[in-house]
């Protein structure tokens, strides 16, 4: 696991070593397709999150199989595009990921982590609960994203102490 650069920007989002194409669209295109026609994020989006975020990447071979983002905001920090490999989820990679975000926000002195998931997404709120989270409210969607379905954000959330 290693801290990103602006340089990994283009693999984590549309080139790839990696086994199924850029992590973060092939994570998103598999479990959102039902929702969004777009691609989850262009190299443009990252290159600004680099400025307030941190990615945390898994590799293996040199390929990235897997991030997430991570953005320190003081007593509280964020965790965001939690994305694994198509060909290498359920094998505990994405727990794994989530478990270094929250050591390095507490490690960097946040108390707490937030976190949103789309309201459609059913499976989401039980593999964030299993891992601490609890809801803590609720969002409106993206605005200008067109989603195939109504839907809105839930926010989550869990103390690192
Ligand atoms: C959500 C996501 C990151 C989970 O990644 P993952 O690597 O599959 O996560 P894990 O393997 O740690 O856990 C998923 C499930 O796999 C199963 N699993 C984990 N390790 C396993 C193993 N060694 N053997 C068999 N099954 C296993 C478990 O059922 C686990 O769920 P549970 O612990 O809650 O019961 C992944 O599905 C993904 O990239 N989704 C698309 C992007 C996305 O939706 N991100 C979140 C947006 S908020």
């Amino acid at each position: 696991m290693i801290e990103t650069s602006v340089a990994l920007a283009e693999e984590i989002c549309v080139h790839s070593r990696g086994r199924s194409g850029a992590v973060i669209n092939a994570a998103f295109r598999k479990a959102e397709s039902f929702l969004m026609d777009r691609e989850r994020i262009d190299v443009p989006t990252v290159r600004g999150l680099f400025r307030s975020s941190t990615f945390l990447l898994a590799e293996e071979d040199g390929a990235v199989i897997g991030c997430v983002q991570v953005e320190l905001r003081g007593e509280r920090s964020y965790l965001g595009l939690l994305s694994v490999d198509p060909g290498c989820q359920k094998a505990g990679l994405g727990s794994k990921l989530m478990t270094a975000a929250e050591q390095y926000c507490a490690k960097a002195g946040s108390r707490f982590m937030d976190l949103r998931i789309v309201n459609v997404r059913k499976e989401l709120p039980d593999f964030y609960r299993r891992r601490g989270y609890v809801i803590t409210g609720t969002a409106p969607f993206t605005p200008g994203l067109n989603p195939k379905l109504p839907c809105h954000f839930v926010n989550m959330s869990k103390p690192l102490t």
